[in-house]
């Protein structure tokens, strides 16, 4: 093994053995959630390996490192850059807001959870869309309207959903209302009876927090804005 590689590795394990920040790969990293995410990651001890295309935008600091991907890229080249990161967990927030669901919503998705296996990363927090992971309930009266003004981007959501949920990796999906760039509250409503608003900021303050929650494993969150405070929201008995 290469001395580099050797060093790399040791400081993967000793930074495990002694419960430091973990090392994120956070894709999406230069969107509007992805952003913030990215801040509160690093203000709760993490570091950020900050993917994108346009990653070479995201100033590097000790604490982030932005790296290059695109999601049109071969699942082969997603792997490589995953393998290189060292990380201990994947969070999700990329999107092509409509542009090219079928590729990134959803394959460029299903890439990133394949290299995650590939390479021996189990933790994966996705953020998804309301309702998206369970598409029997589109077709309530309270939920249809939200479901039917993007019909096929929730079908693209709820295939990155399911391919996650049979993946084996410990995940979490937060699956927010409409994103809104009021202030956030720190706070927010799990589960209501229909979609509603929710700042950006306080999606971005869940998909972070979610990695020091092993309580949210296994979990999908429905959430709008609302008056519990997020960690006590996230952790409430189902
Ligand atoms: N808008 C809503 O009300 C709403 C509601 C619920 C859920 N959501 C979900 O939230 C997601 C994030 O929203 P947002 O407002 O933060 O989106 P955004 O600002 O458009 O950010 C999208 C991110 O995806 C990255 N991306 C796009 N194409 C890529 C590619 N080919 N390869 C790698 N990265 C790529 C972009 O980076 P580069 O362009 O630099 O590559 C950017 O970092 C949405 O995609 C949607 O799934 C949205």
């Amino acid at each position: 093994m290469k001395s580099s590689r050797i060093w790399r590795t040791k400081t993967h394990m000793r930074r495990k053995r002694i419960n430091m920040g973990k090392r994120i790969i956070l894709v999406g990293a230069t969107g509007r959630v992805g952003a913030l995410t990215c801040a509160d990651l690093v203000k709760a001890g993490h570091e950020v390996v900050a993917c994108a295309r346009g990653a070479s935008k995201i100033p590097a600091s000790q604490q982030v490192k932005p790296m290059t991907l695109d999601l049109h890229d071969p699942l082969s080249q997603v792997t490589d850059a995953f393998r290189k990161s060292h990380a201990d967990a994947v969070v999700f927030t990329a999107g092509s807001r409509g542009k090219d669901i079928n590729q990134i919503d959803a394959l460029g998705a299903m890439k990133t959870i394949e290299a995650a296996k590939a390479v021996g990363i189990t933790r994966y927090v996705m953020l998804g869309a309301m309702y998206a992971a369970d598409w029997l309930r589109w077709e309530q009266p309270q939920v249809k309207p939200a479901i039917d003004a993007l019909a096929d981007y929730y079908v693209t959501k709820n295939m990155a959903d399911q391919y996650l949920i049979s993946s084996g990796l410990d995940y979490t999906i937060i699956e927010p209302g409409s994103l809104t760039e009021q202030e956030g509250t720190g706070t927010i409503q799990v589960e209501p009876d229909g979609p509603g608003p929710i700042p950006i900021a306080d999606v971005a303050q869940c998909l972070a927090d979610c990695i020091d929650l092993e309580q949210t494993i296994g979990r999908i969150y429905n959430i709008i804005g609302g008056s519990t405070p997020i960690s006590k929201a996230l952790t409430a008995n189902q």
